[in-house]
């Protein structure tokens, strides 16, 4: 058959790591899904060398133009930013027949319901496995592994980042700004910190989660929020005395007053797998009506990690795998109240 032809925007970390698992693998992406999956473009803001090879690639400066390519099939969108470049040139790719592929959580978080419809419209398929928890993937564990139940809560710590920050407070002893210095200095944060740090990151993806878990409408606005800059050692010296840690913990259920999503510092046993999950690393909890809990673990961000999960979606899409962007069309997600969690 036809060879799945990729466009891919966007050449930071995890560009650069699609980049190189599609070259190293090529023949074992044959054999999972009957065709070859090869990249015909790609687009950045700077031709810069990258460590990996990009000859063999058509070159576009502007990413709406690589979008609407006809040797493109499927754009990969590694942009990140709600709006802009990322969104005009994912919307260009749905209107023009091209299936999407993003690891965009903050595009999804706010305009989710918006494109899955458009793509749904246009008979197309936008997927966002890597935008939520990295290389774990919690999205097709939801809407594949576990479809057969009632999502009846999700809980976690989706930023390894404020997790990485948190456990140098607990191990070494630093104060808040010497953990976030530390952290920034080995480009664990995002450009805007104050996404990490804030809880926004995780917002987004709690957002996410609720969302496809629920059959609801993606409602960020509705996550009750607040993120780790308040938290004193002393906070965290006070839990360990209890036997307790703080974790920056989301949490999402459907109460009968209605979807309840918070994220927030919060206590865990500290011999809970949530309370031993150390460093940058993320953990989700599911709770199914039919399965019980199920617990994954996994790195959160870095170039294979989330490579991994851009590939999981390319490979869903070559072996003709065309599912809903949230698990069911669009137009069947339901708006519901936010419910006020009484927490923090
Ligand atoms: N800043 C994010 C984190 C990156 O620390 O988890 C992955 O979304």
């Amino acid at each position: 058959s036809e060879p799945l032809r990729l466009g891919i925007a966007g050449l930071g970390t995890v560009g650069v790591g699609v980049i190189r698992i599609i070259r190293q693998k090529a023949a074992q992406l044959e054999a999972r899904t009957g065709r070859k999956v090869v990249i015909t473009a790609v687009s950045a803001r700077s031709q810069k060398d990258r460590g990996v090879p990009l000859d063999g690639y058509a070159w576009e400066a502007d990413p709406v133009k690589l979008a609407t390519r006809d040797d493109v099939d499927v754009f990969v969108e590694l942009m990140g930013g709600a709006d802009g470049p990322a969104k005009e040139s994912t919307e260009a790719a749905l209107k023009a027949g091209k299936d999407v592929v993003t690891a965009n959580k903050a595009m999804l978080a706010e305009h989710g319901q918006e494109l899955a419809l458009l793509a749904e419209g246009e008979g197309r398929v936008l997927r966002f496995e890597a935008a939520v928890a990295g290389g774990i993937p919690v999205i097709k564990a939801l809407t594949e592994g576990l479809a057969g139940n009632d999502i009846t809560r999700v809980i976690g710590v989706m930023n390894g980042s404020c997790n990485y920050i948190l456990t140098r407070m607990e191990n070494a002893n630093l104060t808040y700004e010497e953990a976030f210095a530390e952290a920034d200095g080995l480009g664990y944060l995002e450009a805007d910190p104050e996404l990490d740090v804030g809880g926004i990151d995780a917002a987004h993806k709690l957002a996410l989660l609720a969302a496809i878990s629920f059959g609801t409408q993606v409602k960020f606005d509705g996550v009750q929020l607040e993120g780790i800059g308040r938290v004193t050692i002393e906070d965290i010296r006070q839990a360990a005395d209890m036997g307790y840690k703080i974790k920056l913990l989301g949490t999402a259920q459907m109460t009968g007053r209605g979807l309840v999503q918070s994220m927030s510092p919060c206590l865990v046993p500290a011999t809970s797998p949530l309370g031993q999950l150390e460093g940058g690393t993320n953990m989700v909890v599911l709770e199914g009506d039919h399965v019980g809990q199920i617990v994954l673990r996994g790195a959160g961000a870095g170039e294979g990690p989330t490579a991994s999960a851009v590939m999981s979606d390319v490979i869903d899409i070559a072996r003709g795998l065309r599912l809903p962007t949230f698990g069911q069309p669009a137009n069947t997600l339901k708006t519901t109240p936010s419910a006020n969690s009484g927490t923090p």
